[in-house]
């Protein structure tokens, strides 16, 4: 394996590798030394010059300083314009650097020009199977705002078939990347379709969740009337999830009173201490029950519901009312759902 004359290296350590200081947390100095680190280590299955190799991994993302949209072709002005170069490499060594980084981004139709492109398009993608669900599960959720739960599972699944299953169009420039491996470790759970929902139904929970949380904010503060608030809350939750059952039970001296709802029709009185509800006030505290028939006393307003969260609303000392979520499944609710569900009804009082 050839050596890296030491001036190029000093050079990519102290003039290039501090660029990257400025970029967003994703493109800092230890993802240019990652791309660089996994560029040199694929180089070894071809015959190309390890040095270019190493400048075109250290340079690929320095158009980030001038426009994030087209960086890639950024990245291959800058790199066409550094003098230092010159005394490295010819004008059509240059000229081969340049492209790489600017066909770094290569998608499934641009096949990058040369194996420089390949090798440094490879390096920079890291496929790691629950990233992939993650960020896919995210961006439906910012994209396509109008769907449910059920809709974002079929077009995580969709998407996931698209792209990465047997016969998707993603391709691997290199196949001797470690992500051969993990494009493989990923279409094991595509096929798997209940294993896929075990991930999607974790992910899209925290995901669902921080995506609700703003729009809970929003809601309250464009309104300050308790029961208006109550009433387009239990709907969102409702929505992001397809729950069974959503809603308030509002104080009124010793007994909660039915508020604002979705789902189909429920008790309207329970007496303080007196199911999941009642006792939730009389605890004062949150109650996840995973399966309602363990819960002494619970209140079965839908022979449907097995498993429930009770979330008292506090207003200063007191609780004034509690939100009341039931699942046609048992084991739905978990500490997630407390955490976020507390912080999402408290913008009602605040
Ligand atoms: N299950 C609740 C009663 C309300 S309904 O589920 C809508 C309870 O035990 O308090």
């Amino acid at each position: 394996m050839s050596i890296i004359r030491p001036e190029i290296t000093s050079w990519i350590e102290e003039s290039v590798l501090p660029c990257y200081d400025a970029f967003d947390k994703g493109h800092r100095r230890d993802h240019a030394q990652y791309v660089i680190d996994t560029a040199l280590q694929l180089s070894g299955h071809y015959q190309v010059d390890r040095e270019m190799i190493a400048v075109a991994a250290a340079c690929h993302d320095l158009g980030l300083s001038v426009c994030r949209e087209s960086h890639h072709l950024e990245s291959g002005k800058i790199i066409r314009g550094l003098a230092e170069l010159r005394r490295w490499f010819t004008q059509e060594q240059i000229e081969t650097i340049a492209q790489a980084a600017e066909d770094h981004r290569a998608s499934a139709k641009d096949e990058p020009r040369t194996i420089y492109g390949k090798i440094i398009a490879e390096a920079d993608r890291q496929i790691i199977p629950d990233v992939v669900i993650r960020r896919t599960i995210q961006f439906g959720l910012r994209n396509y705002p109008g769907l449910d739960k059920e809709g974002h599972w079929e077009r995580m699944v969709g998407h996931l078939e698209e792209k990465y299953a047997d016969g998707g169009y993603l391709r691997l420039w290199i196949p001797e990347s470690a992500n051969a491996a993990k494009l493989e470790e990923l279409r094991r759970t595509i096929r798997d379709k209940q294993a896929l929902r075990a991930v999607f139904e974790t992910v899209y929970k925290e995901e669902a969740y921080k995506d609700l949380l703003p729009k809970a904010k929003a809601l309250s503060e464009g309104e300050d009337d308790l029961i208006a608030g109550m009433a387009n809350l239990s709907a969102l939750i409702h929505r992001s999830f397809g729950f069974w059952w959503t809603g308030f039970y509002r104080v009124s001296g010793k007994e909660l009173i039915l508020g604002p709802f979705q789902g189909p029709l429920a008790c309207t009185r329970i007496p303080y201490g007196k199911g999941v509800c009642g006792t939730a006030w009389a605890r004062r505290e949150t109650i996840v029950v995973p399966d309602v028939g363990q819960f002494p006393g619970h209140i079965a307003c839908s022979s449907e519901s097995r498993s429930e969260i009770v979330v008292p609303l506090w207003k200063e000392n007191e609780i004034i009312a509690v939100l009341d979520i039931d699942s046609k499944d048992r084991g739905t609710f978990d500490a997630t759902d407390r955490i976020w569900l507390e912080q999402a009804i408290a913008y009602l009082t605040i």
